[in-house]
C-alpha cells in the first residue's frame, strides 16, 4: 500500500516535470493527435531508455474510475425466453433497439439494448442443439449481431459483412458445438462498433450442457458481471462523439450490468461470478478487498482443467473469467468488495447470514485441454504484428480492408499464430487480440508456458508492448473471419484483418 502510494507520488511528479498534462490529452479528443508523419519522425528515437518509454506510455490513458458507493442493488439481466424449444432445436428472436433507461435516479438516459432499452438478456444455448435466431434491427442505423467466442460459420458470426439495415431482419441457424462457456454478443458494423457498444449494445450468451454437473443457480449464487466504464454528460446522457478517444475511450463512471454504484447481496456460500470486460478499452486488474484468494474456474472459452487459485486477475476488453468466491468464510456484514489493484471499488458485497447445507459444485471438463507435442513443435505459420496508435493502428503494416483477405487457413487444421505487439516511441500499449470463429490455445508468451489461468480455451489474448504470444488456432467452420484488437476504437480505426477458412 505504502509502496504504491510512493509510486503514485513519483508519477505525479514526473507528470508535472515533463509538463505533459494527461488531462489536456483526455479533453482534447481529436485536435492534438499526431499526424502519421510526425509519428514516423518520432519513431527514429526508438532507442530511448525503456524507463522513458514507460513514463510516456502512462501519459496516454489516465482517467481514474470512480469507486462504487454500493447504493444500488446490482441489476441481474433477465434470461431470454425462447420462442420455441424442442430437444434438438431452439428458437430465439433478438431485437436491437433504442430506448430510455433510468440509470440515475429520476433521469432518463437514451440508450441502446437488445430486447430491452439497455444491454440485453442472457441467451442460453445447449450444447448439441441447433439454434435458430431471428435478428431484428430496430435501430435507425445499420448494425450486425456478432457472437463473440462462438464457433459458427461466417453467416452466423455477424462480422462487418453481414449488415442488417434499419427495419430489416435476418435469420441465422447454427449448431451449438462448444462446451459450457460464458460468451457474449455485440454489434460489429464496420467503423461503428465502438459507438454502438458504448451506447449499450452488449448481451450475454451462455453455452450450457446438461451432461455436466453444475449446482450453481443463476441469480442466486451465479451472477454475470458485465463491467463497463462510461462518461455521461451534464444531462446524464451518453455522448460518444464528445468523449471518444481514438486510442480507446474510457469513462470515469463504472457500470456493472448497467447499474451505477452497484452492490451485490450474497449468502454465506460459494458464489460464482462471471466477469465480462465489456469496456471499450479499460483494462481491469481485479482482486478482493481483503486480499483473500479466489478460484478461477473458466476463461473465455469455458472451464479450465482445474480451478486456479488467484489473488488478482487481469481482464482486458472482451475477456471473460468465471471465478468462485467462497463467502462461507466471511462473517455476516463483513466488509468485502471486489476491487481493482489501485483500490478502486468495483462491487461491494452485502454478506447475508445464510449458510447452505451443501456446497455448490461444478464438474471439471472430461477432456483436459492440453497443448500436445505436435502443436508444441509446429513452426509459426502466421505472424501478426500489432503496431501504432490512434488512427494509425495497423496489423502487419496494413489497415482493415473489407475487400482484402489477409490470411487463409484450412478448416479443421491447427496452425500456430505468433502475435507480436510492436512497441513504438511512446512505449506502446496493451492490445487485446481477438480471433472470430474459434477458441484457441495459448502455447507460450515470450517463449514461456502461459500461467495456469491462460491454459484453457481463449478467444482473446492480451499482448503487452514488446511481447510475443504463440497460439494454436483451429477453425471448425468455413468462412471469412475477423481478427482484431478488441480496443473498440482500434478495431474501428482499422486494427483488423480477415482470414478465409476453406
Ligand atoms: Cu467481440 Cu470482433 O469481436
Ligand atoms: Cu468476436
Ligand atoms: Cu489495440
Amino acid at each position: 500500500m505504502k509502496q504504491k502510494l510512493l509510486i503514485m507520488i513519483g508519477f505525479a511528479l514526473l507528470l508535472i516535470v515533463s509538463g505533459c498534462s494527461s488531462f489536456g490529452q483526455m479533453n482534447s479528443t481529436d485536435n492534438d493527435k499526431q499526424t502519421p508523419d510526425e509519428h514516423m519522425d518520432d519513431s527514429e528515437n526508438e532507442n530511448d531508455s525503456s524507463n522513458d518509454q514507460k513514463d510516456m506510455e502512462e501519459h496516454e490513458h489516465d482517467m481514474p474510475l470512480e469507486s462504487s458507493t454500493g447504493e444500488n442493488e446490482l441489476n441481474i439481466p433477465s434470461i431470454l425466453e425462447n420462442d420455441k424449444e424442442t430437444k434438438e432445436d431452439v428458437y430465439y428472436t433478438i431485437d436491437a433497439q433504442q430506448g430510455q433507461t433510468e440509470i440515475f435516479d429520476d433521469i432518463q438516459t437514451k440508450t441502446l439494448g437488445y430486447n430491452s432499452s439497455f444491454l440485453g438478456p442472457v441467451v442460453k444455448l445447449k450444447k448439441g442443439q441447433t439454434a435458430h435466431v431471428t435478428l431484428k434491427n430496430s435501430l435507425e442505423e445499420e448494425t450486425t449481431f456478432h457472437w463473440h467466442g462462438l464457433i459458427v460459420d461466417e453467416e452466423a458470426d455477424g462480422g462487418p459483412h453481414t449488415v442488417i439495415e434499419p427495419g430489416e431482419e435476418k435469420d441465422i441457424t447454427f449448431d451449438v458445438q462448444q462446451e459450457k462457456a460464458t460468451l457474449w454478443f455485440h454489434p460489429h458494423p464496420d467503423g461503428k462498433t465502438a459507438k454502438q457498444v458504448f451506447n449499450g449494445l452488449a448481451g450475454l450468451l451462455y453455452i450450457e450442457d446438461e451432461n455436466v454437473k453444475d449446482t450453481y443457480e443463476y441469480g442466486e449464487n451465479d451472477f454475470p458481471l458485465i463491467i463497463q466504464d462510461r462518461t455521461f454528460d451534464d444531462e446524464k446522457q451518453l455522448n460518444y462523439e464528445a468523449v471518444k478517444d481514438p486510442d480507446g475511450t474510457m469513462g470515469e463512471t463504472l457500470l456493472i450490468n448497467g447499474t451505477v454504484n452497484p452492490r451485490l447481496n450474497v449468502n454465506q456460500e460459494k458464489v460464482r461470478l462471471r466477469l465480462v470486460n465489456g469496456s471499450n478499452m479499460r483494462d481491469y486488474k481485479i482482486k478482493l478487498s481483503n486480499d483473500e484468494k479466489f478460484e478461477q474456474i473458466a476463461s473465455d472459452g469455458g472451464l479450465l482443467n482445474e480451478p486456479v487459485e488467484l489473488k488478482e486477475l487481469e481482464l482486458t476488453p472482451s475477456e471473460r473469467a468465471e471465478i468462485i468466491v467462497d463467502f462461507s468464510q466471511f462473517e455476516k456484514d463483513e466488509d468485502i468488495k471486489l476491487m481493482m489493484d489501485d483500490e478502486t471499488i468495483l462491487l461491494p458485497f452485502q454478506v447475508n447470514e445464510k449458510k447452505s447445507e451443501s456446497e455448490n459444485e461444478i464438474e471439471l471438463p472430461k477432456e483436459s485441454i492440453e497443448i500436445n507435442d505436435e502443436e508444441m513443435e509446429m513452426p509459426v505459420s502466421k505472424e501478426v504484428t500489432l503496431s501504432g496508435m490512434d488512427e494509425d493502428v495497423k496489423i502487419n503494416g496494413k489497415q482493415f480492408d473489407m475487400d482484402r483477405i489477409d490470411f487463409t487457413q484450412n478448416q479443421g487444421e491447427t496452425e500456430v499464430w505468433e502475435i507480436y505487439n510492436e512497441p513504438d516511441d511512446m512505449g506502446g500499449m496493451i492490445h487485446p487480440f481477438h480471433i472470430h470463429g474459434t477458441q484457441f490455445k495459448v502455447i507460450s508468451i515470450n517463449g514461456e508456458k502461459p500461467p495456469k489461468n491462460l491454459q484453457g480455451y481463449k478467444d482473446t489474448i492480451s499482448v503487452d508492448p514488446g511481447d510475443k504470444a504463440k497460439v494454436a488456432v483451429k477453425f471448425e467452420e468455413k468462412g471469412t473471419y475477423m481478427f482484431h484488437c478488441h480496443i473498440l476504437e482500434h478495431e474501428d480505426n482499422g486494427m483488423m484483418g480477415q482470414i478465409k477458412v476453406e
